[in-house]
């Protein structure tokens, strides 16, 4: 007999989430998931489906009828498009430019596909011309593209103008908006995307553990006619579609109260109204970029490309950045983080996210922010940046 451990009821610490997600959840999502559990085919939980299934479509911005939350994380719903999409030996087209870029052409590589990228530097975004002559040259069935990418702090611009150059070449764009959904504007329908997917961990400001999926029509006829089945039985669109679509069979056991969240926090996006949940991000952010560029550490992304929703901000010369991310926790319970990849060492990436985009947030982090770096010796300016935010918050 193993003996019980001993550990202690959860009372976790009380943190200002301005990382790349997740975000804080609002007490009103918290509370959802204590209430009572139904079956997942309970009455109920249908009409709980059916409320998700047009609150996604709302934050989507999309008709789409094949419009799900997939039972797992955002790279659940990376997962799902690609593998679901493509065939082995088809082609794939997805950007060098970023950690989830990447993650896209590992994913296409189980998936059985033939990967080539399009390049730009991290930091940077895609330019459609290129797009165009790599679609020219390697002819992909399908096309990935990250609309915000988290590593960088880049929102690529040009949705639309990819998703022509993708289309007159009879290929399907995906794309991942799992940064950047709900926290900058997206229009699945207007700009022509045939599969966008989401986490709800972020801007969604849920916890994490259900990805949003959207499939339009096009993409999900391709799917009905492979040859071979999804290789993975859990994420295959045919089956999970028989328990979100008309039939609502039995395929897995919903995860109830992460789609009680879910629903909770798309009911909040829905209350404040999406265009207002775009703009809040844009001016949160817009204070908390205002204030690191006048204490004299600027963001490493162009004004073009700016994501509101993953600020960039450079570290400044001489700072170990590593200290700086463990005072902010230590001292002031804010959790920010490094950078990744090519831009390890280089950058901070601050989150401003969901709910964790509030101006109270912005002036929290400014002036921790500051107060740190001068701690740890960097030239800056520390009352400068609290002005700044506080004069854009106050505009
Ligand atoms: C742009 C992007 N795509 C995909 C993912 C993967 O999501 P998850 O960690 O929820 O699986 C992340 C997570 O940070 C992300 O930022």
């Amino acid at each position: 007999m193993r003996d019980a451990p001993e550990t202690d009821e959860l009372l976790p610490p009380d943190r200002t989430l301005m990382g790349p997600g997740p975000s804080n959840v609002h007490p009103r999502v918290l509370r959802s998931m204590a209430t009572p559990l139904v079956g997942y085919l309970d009455d109920y939980y249908v009409e709980v489906m059916n409320d998700l299934q047009e609150l996604m479509r709302y934050v989507f911005q999309t008709d789409n009828e094949y419009t799900f939350a997939v039972s797992g994380t955002g790279t659940a719903g990376m997962e799902t498009a690609f593998s679901n999409l493509l065939e082995p030996g088809e082609t794939v087209l997805v950007p060098s430019n970023g950690y989830f870029g990447e993650r896209m052409g590992a994913v296409a590589e189980r998936a059985g596909a033939d990967v080539v990228s399009v390049d730009a530097p991290w930091g940077e975004p895609l330019d459609p011309a290129d797009v165009e002559r790599a679609v020219e040259t390697e002819d992909p069935s399908v096309v990935g593209v990250v609309h915000g990418e988290t590593s960088t702090g880049v929102k690529q611009p040009h949705i639309d103008t990819i998703a022509d150059i993708v289309h007159d070449n009879d290929g399907y764009l995906v794309v991942d908006t799992v940064a950047s959904l709900v926290g900058n504007e997206f229009h699945t329908d207007e700009w022509g995307v045939d599969v966008v997917y989401t986490g709800s961990q972020k801007c969604l400001s849920a916890p994490p553990g259900v990805a949003p999926i959207t499939f339009s029509d096009r993409a999900a006829e391709k799917v009905k006619r492979r040859e071979e089945p999804v290789r993975s039985w859990y994420l295959d669109l045919t089956g999970v579609w028989e328990y979100w679509g008309d039939e609502r069979n039995y395929h897995h056991t919903g995860p109830a109260s992460t789609n009680y969240a879910l629903r909770e926090a798309m009911r909040m996006v829905a209350g404040e109204g999406i265009e207002n949940v775009w703009d809040r991000h844009r001016r949160v952010a817009g204070a908390i970029k205002a204030g690191v560029e006048a204490m004299g550490a600027p963001l490493h992304v162009a004004e073009d490309y700016w994501l509101p929703t993953l600020n960039p901000v450079e570290v400044p010369d001489g700072v170990d950045d590593g200290a700086v991310i463990e005072r902010m926790m230590d001292d002031h319970g804010i959790e920010i983080v490094g950078g990744l990849g090519a831009l390890e060492g280089d950058i901070f990436r601050v989150g401003c996210m969901g709910n964790s985009a509030r101006p109270e947030n912005a002036m929290q982090f400014v002036s921790a922010f500051g107060s740190v770096l001068a701690a740890e010796g960097a030239d800056v300016d520390p009352e400068a940046g609290v002005a700044a935010t506080s004069r854009v918050l106050g505009e």
